[in-house]
């Protein structure tokens, strides 16, 4: 008997590690990888193309760790790109809107450019009228990341490290940065962002994806119908810095609680409404609890029948309608992309939150773990 109940534990640990081993070749198979042209100085960038089991394909560039092309299915199943960028170098070189870019040291505005830690006072650059948009003049979109192919049980998983150092743009503290992008069976688009610093500074890191849920170039957005999950928003000054106030969305053209079509109330008479040109505002998120991810937002597009959540760990997320798009951009396949042709939804903290004690913290101190996740998930409704 002894021998026999030997015999089958030997039996079920020899099959457990051939369906573990020949699972985990399964989702350890290799990314492509190409070239993508070079950097300014020269240097190779390259393209990592994320593929799952049904057919889903996300391309990363090692430059700016820009998702440069997102492949996935209508309601018939035929695949479409759904974010807007460049087919080469040159265009990611010439960019002004950020497309398919991490977004770093911090994301959003800081206002005239100046902030105060630990009783110093910091200047980083003005690059958007008096402030300072996205990390400044050399953000981490035009940086060069370091790729390691991470493939692991969830699917494929591209790794890209940044290290940028104590000064850069201003900031203090040498902040070593990792952003993990995997690419799920459940066609989930995960982007893992951590850091740590050797230094007190502040960090707000997001991904700059513009979508068109019909397909990269393929007209305006305005048909998208959005919900999302905040009863609260920043509003903004001139300068798109947040005034201080978490404003209810209540009865105004920023309450899509309710699914509503993106251009729905775009050109109504608001003020808020104007000085974005349109929607540019943060919402506070309501589901919003540290370290947990929470559903932020649902995007349906009715003719193609593509819906997109966002989950995130972070309390506030940009509704952007690619108000600054102004045709002169050549996208992929010699697409134009005139304004309102895409919209972000870039999870974060709120804008300017080092001049503002209210909103939640941006600071990371030595020994801190920084640890952000956001999930891209496309499904489709019939
Ligand atoms: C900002 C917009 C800006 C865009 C591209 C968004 O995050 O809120 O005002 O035009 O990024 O730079």
């Amino acid at each position: 008997m002894k021998l026999r109940a030997l015999a089958i534990a030997a039996f079920l640990f020899s099959t457990t590690l051939v369906s573990v081993g020949s699972g985990a070749a399964e989702a350890k198979s290799k990314m492509n990888v190409q070239p993508f042209g070079k950097t300014s100085d020269g240097q190779p960038v390259e393209l990592y193309t994320l593929k799952n089991k049904n057919g889903v394909e996300a391309g990363i560039i090692t430059y700016g760790g820009i998702v440069n092309f997102l492949k996935v299915p209508d309601h018939a199943g035929k695949f479409a790109d759904v974010v807007l960028g460049y087919d080469g170098m040159d265009g990611y070189l010439q960019d002004k809107s950020y497309f398919g870019a991490l977004i770093g040291r911090y994301g959003n505005r800081i206002a005239k450019g100046e902030y105060k830690l630990g009783g110093k006072t910091y200047n980083v650059p003005k690059n958007n009228g008096e402030n300072s948009l996205h990390g400044g003049i050399h953000g981490f979109n035009s940086k060069l990341w370091t790729a390691h192919d991470v493939a692991g049980s969830d699917g494929h998983a591209l790794e890209l490290t940044y290290v940028s150092k104590a000064g850069e743009e201003g900031y203090p503290g040498t902040l070593s940065v990792k952003v993990v992008y995997t690419l799920t069976n459940s066609n989930e688009l995960k982007i893992d962002y951590s850091a740590t610093t050797d230094a007190e500074t502040v960090v707000n890191l997001t991904n700059h994806s513009y979508f068109n849920l019909a397909g990269q170039g393929e007209g305006d957005i305005l048909q998208h119908q959005l919900t999302l999950h905040a009863d609260r928003y920043t509003p903004v000054d001139a300068g798109l810095i947040p005034i201080g106030e978490l404003a209810s969305v209540k009865g105004t053209p920023f309450d899509f609680q309710t699914a509503t079509a993106m251009g729905a109330r775009i050109a109504q008479d608001n003020d808020q409404l104007k000085l974005g040109k349109g929607y540019d505002h943060n919402w506070v998120l309501v589901a919003h609890e540290k370290g947990k991810l929470a559903l932020a937002a649902e995007v349906y597009e009715p003719r193609s029948g593509r819906v997109l959540q966002v989950l995130t760990m972070e309390p506030g997320v940009q509704f952007y309608t690619g108000n600054f798009l102004d045709g002169t951009a050549h996208g992929k396949a010699g697409k134009v992309y005139n304004q309102r042709y895409g919209f972000c939804l870039e999870t974060q903290h709120f804008p300017d939150s080092p001049n503002h004690p209210n909103f939640p913290s941006t600071v990371l101190k030595p020994g801190q773990h920084y640890h952000t996740t956001t999930v891209y998930k496309f499904s489709v409704k019939p």
